[in-house]
């Protein structure tokens, strides 16, 4: 079955005009940091100045290790908790300066967000059905009819028999599923997905990433996932690694990218930073204005310098 639904009936007839898809949200933050409290009054800092421009239609996978800050920055994209500090703008909102209400309504009809730990975004007390059907009651009963049919979507999850069973009776793979379905079935202009294959077998996973590949495929809408999962961030064209509350580096079309944060501090790719401790000595030698060749002298020639008695002179 394709097409859209309009109320109950879906339209496959493919004679119907379908409904103009959305075009996709971009997503751009400046300065951004945010802190949490802890019950004894303690401040995290969970990030602490993030500049990040994602186009629309992009799909961006975010890496990095545990708390590095992604699942927040995510949050704070969806507009589902407030930055401390700094800009967020989703198209041309600045999300970080709307009212509640205004913000309501973002999130109700063009963003998605997808939480970490699927049951965050379900009701337990409810069928895959039910829950399919509170996901579209928040959208505005104007943009309904662009739902996503429940039968289609449930069978492109593998969900098909579970379409009457309890949430609280599923297995974690078939909750995270159906948690990505509520999150595509309006049809966002931006998907927001925290770690939506972590539970999945192999077979499951590619299936998932399909269908938010094709999200983006059929109507350009900008995906940004979070995943420790490295087959599912080769998927996405652009990946971003948040270290220590910042981005870290950034990758491209295979070729990786560091960020120059403050006082030209860079971080080191992930695999040179394990053979090269903190504390190593690392030569510098500029080769041109735009290109800089650094070197981990061998043991060997450090030896030698120590010989000579020159290191540590000058
Ligand atoms: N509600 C909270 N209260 C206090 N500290 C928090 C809260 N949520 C997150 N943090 C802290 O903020 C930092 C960033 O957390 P975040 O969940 O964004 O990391 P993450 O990169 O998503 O990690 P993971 O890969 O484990 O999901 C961590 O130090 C974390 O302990
Ligand atoms: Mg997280």
């Amino acid at each position: 079955m394709t097409g859209w639904v309009d109320g109950t009936s879906t339209l496959d007839t493919g004679t119907a005009e379908p409904t103009r898809p959305p075009a996709g949200l971009s997503v751009r933050c400046r300065g951004l940091v945010h802190l949490y409290r802890t019950f004894d009054g303690h401040d995290v800092v969970a990030l602490q100045g993030v500049d990040v421009d994602i186009k629309a239609g992009e799909r961006v996978a975010f890496l990095g290790p545990s708390g590095s800050g992604k699942s927040t920055l995510l949050t704070l994209f969806g507009g589902v908790q407030r930055p401390s500090a700094g800009q967020i703008f989703l198209g041309d909102d600045e999300i970080s300066r709307l009212s509640e209400k205004a913000l309501a309504r973002i999130r109700a009809r063009r963003v998605s967000t997808m939480l970490q730990g699927a049951s965050r975004n379900l009701l337990s007390y409810a069928t895959a059905g039910q829950n399919l059907g509170f996901a579209k009651l928040a959208m505005a009963p104007g943009d309904r009819r662009q739902a996503r049919g429940d039968a289609e979507l449930l069978a492109q999850m593998g969900l098909t028999n579970q379409a009457n069973q309890v949430v609280a009776t599923m297995s974690g793979g078939q909750r995270q599923r159906l948690a990505l379905a509520c999150a595509v079935v309006s049809n966002p202009a931006l998907l927001l997905a925290d770690e939506p294959t972590s539970q999945l077998s192999h077979q499951d996973r590619d299936e998932v990433l399909d269908l938010i590949h094709s999200l983006g495929d059929e109507f350009g809408t900008t995906i940004l996932v979070v995943t420790h999962q490295p087959e599912v961030a080769q998927t996405f064209p652009r990946t971003i690694s948040m270290l220590g509350g910042r981005v870290g580096s950034e990758g491209r079309d295979g070729a990786e990218y560091v960020v120059v944060g403050k006082e030209g501090v860079l971080h080191l790719p992930a695999y040179v930073a394990h053979d090269w401790p903190p504390g190593t000595l690392v030569r510098v030698e500029p080769e041109r204005r735009d290109r800089v060749l650094l070197t981990k002298p061998t043991e060997e020639a450090e030896s030698e310098r120590s010989f000579d008695g020159t290191a540590g002179a000058g």
